[in-house]
C-alpha cells in the first residue's frame, strides 16, 4: 500500500516547506516538493500542516493507583490519544516492593498485549532497588527494550526509594546503557504536611496544593541532580512544574551537566487559583500540583531556553466517582489529570497560535525530543525518508471548542471543558495507514505495537 500526501505544508523540527510526502508501506519514502509518483491513494493536504505523530513519554493507562485504577486502559486510552494527534505512548510499569521487575512486567504486558491502537513503550519504575532487582536492569535493557528507569522521591511506603537505593539503581543503569527519570518531590516533607493539615481539619483540595509547596520539587529536582551528577547517569526529570525546580536544573548546567526535562501541558495552561475557586476543586488533585502564574512564564521561557526538552501530559484519569474516594479528605484523592487527547491541539492553539513558541519547538518537543531522549530516534520522531509513517495532517484554521461530551478519554469531565482552540487534528496515520480520519477510526485494535528502545540519553 502506499500513499502519496501532497501540497502540504511539511513541518518538523528542523525544516517547514510546502510539498509533498510519498510512504510505501509502513515508512515514508520521500518528501520533496512536486513529488512524481503513482500512489494507491493520494490525499490532498493543501491548506493543512503535515508534522511527525505526537509521542507522549508520560501516560499511565490501566494503572492501579490509590485504592482504584486510573479510568482510560489501553484500548481506549490510546485511541483517545490517536484523536488527538498522538501516535505512540510511553506508560509506566510499577515495580510492586519486595516482587520483582519482571513480576510487574508481565502483569503490565497481560493488561497491554494486543489491546492498543497506537504504539506504545514502557519505562519500568523501580520502587525497591536490592540485588535481584539490579540483575534485572540489564535484562530490562538488553532483552526487553525498555532503556528508561523511573523512581520516586515521594509516595513513601508505596512507591519511594531513598537516596541509597537512588545512587546504586543510578550507577548501574549508567552501566547498563540507560537513563533514570523522576518524580522529584521530597516526599518526607509532603508526608508531614499532609499530617498536618488533615490534623488541624484542614481537609478540602485546597490543601493538595498548600501540601507540596514549590520548595518540596526544587529540593527534590536539586539532590537529583547532584546525585546523576556524581554518578554520571543520563538523568530526566518528569512533570516539572515550576520556577525553582528549573532553577536547580539550571545551575546544574553551569557544572556542564545535562538534565533532561519535561513539563506537562497542564502546568503550562492551568494555574493554582483553580484551587481556590473551583468548587470541583478534586479535579485539579495532581502531584504535583498546580502551580502560579510565575511559574507558567518559567515554564514557556524554559522552553525557549531549551532547558526543557518535552511537553507530555502525565494523563492519569479518573472517573468523578473515583475522584469522590476523597469528597472528605483531599489525601484520598486518586492523584491525576486527563489530557492525552489534548495535548497536541491545545499547545498548538495556545503555544504556536499565540506566539510563545515556535511552529518548529512544537514538533521538536511534542515528538522528535521525545524520541530522541528515549531511543527510538529516526524511528519515530521524524518525517525522513525511512522513518515510521506516523504523521498528523493538521488544520491550523479549524476552531472548535474541547468537552467531555465529544472527547475520546474515558473521563466524564474535561479539565478544558469549553476551552475554544484553533487547530484540528484532521487525519492521523500510524506506521503508513489512516488510523483516524475526520474522527472516524480507521484502524483496529491491536494495531498499536509494543516499541523496544535502543540506549537513551542523546544530547538533543
Ligand atoms: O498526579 C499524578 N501525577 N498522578 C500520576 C502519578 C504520578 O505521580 O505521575
Ligand atoms: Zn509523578
Ligand atoms: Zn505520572
Amino acid at each position: 500500500m502506499s500513499i502519496l500526501i501532497k501540497n502540504g505544508r511539511i513541518l518538523t523540527a528542523d525544516s517547514d516547506f510546502h510539498g509533498d510526502l510519498f510512504i510505501k508501506g509502513e515508512t515514508i519514502h520521500s518528501v520533496g516538493t512536486q513529488l512524481d509518483v503513482q500512489a494507491d491513494q493520494t490525499i490532498d493536504a493543501s491548506g493543512m500542516v503535515v508534522f511527525p505523530g505526537g509521542i507522549d513519554p508520560h501516560v499511565h493507562l490501566d494503572m492501579p493507583f490509590m485504592g482504584t485504577f486510573s479510568s482510560d486502559n489501553y484500548e481506549t486510552g490510546t485511541l483517545a490519544a490517536l484523536h488527538g494527534g498522538t501516535t505512540m505512548v510511553i506508560d509506566f510499569v510499577l515495580q510492586t516492593q519486595g516482587k520483582s521487575l519482571y513480576h510487574a512486567l508481565e502483569s503490565w504486558q497481560g493488561r497491554s498485549n494486543g489491546n492498543c491502537y497506537g504504539d506504545y513503550s514502557f519505562h519500568m519504575a523501580v520502587t525497591d532497588f536490592n540485588e535481584n532487582t539490579k540483575k534485572e536492569i540489564s535484562q530490562m535493557v538488553e532483552k526487553e527494550g525498555i532503556t528508561s528507569f523511573k523512581t520516586f522521591m515521594a509516595y513513601k511506603g508505596a512507591l519511594m526509594i531513598d537516596d541509597g537505593q537512588m545512587v546504586d539503581l543510578m550507577q548501574e543503569v549508567k552501566r547498563q546503557g540507560g537513563m533514570v527519570t523522576v518524580h522529584a518531590t521530597n516526599g518526607d516533607m509532603i508526608d508531614k504536611l499532609i499530617a498536618k493539615h488533615r490534623a488541624e481539619g484542614k481537609l478540602s483540595p485546597l490543601y493538595h496544593w498548600l501540601s507540596q509547596p514549590e520548595i518540596t520539587e526544587a529540593e527534590a529536582s536539586g539532590r537529583f541532580a547532584d546525585m546523576a551528577f556524581y554518578t554520571g547517569v543520563p538523568a530526566y526529570i518528569v512533570h516539572l512544574t515550576c520556577e525553582g525546580a528549573l532553577n536547580a536544573v539550571r545551575e546544574a548546567t553551569y557544572r556542564n551537566q545535562k538534565v533532561f526535562v519535561e513539563t506537562c501541558i497542564q502546568y503550562l495552561l492551568l494555574d493554582a487559583s483553580l484551587y481556590e475557586q473551583d468548587p470541583d476543586g478534586a479535579k485539579w488533585v495532581m502531584s504535583p500540583p498546580l502551580r502560579q502564574k510565575k511559574d507558567q512564564e518559567a515554564l514557556w521561557a524554559g522552553l525557549n531556553q531549551g532547558l526543557i526538552q518535552i511537553v507530555a501530559t502525565d494523563h492519569c484519569p479518573f472517573k468523578w466517582e473515583q475522584k469522590m474516594m476523597g469528597r472528605t479528605d483531599f489525601s484520598k484523592i486518586p492523584n491525576g489529570h486527563p489530557a492525552i487527547e489534548n495535548r497536541m491541539e491545545l499547545l498548538w492553539s495556545e503555544g504556536v497560535e499565540t506566539g510563545k513558541i515556535s511552529a518548529n519547538k512544537y514538533v521538536e518537543v511534542t515528538s522528535t525530543n521525545p524520541a530522541k531522549i528515549f531511543g527510538m530516534y529516526p524511528k519515530k520522531g521524524s518525517l525522513a525518508p525511512g522513518s515510521d509513517a506516523d504523521l498528523v495532517i493538521f488544520d491550523p484554521n479549524e476552531r472548535h471548542t474541547l468537552s467531555a461530551a465529544t472527547h475520546h478519554m474515558t473521563v466524564d469531565y474535561s479539565a478544558y471543558e469549553g476551552w475554544q482552540v484553533t487547530g484540528k487534528c484532521k487525519t492521523v496515520l500510524l506506521r503508513g495507514k489512516v488510523a483516524i480520519d475526520d474522527g472516524e477510526v480507521k484502524i483496529g485494535k491491536g494495531y498499536g505495537e509494543f516499541v523496544k528502545r535502543g540506549k537513551v540519553g542523546k544530547v538533543v
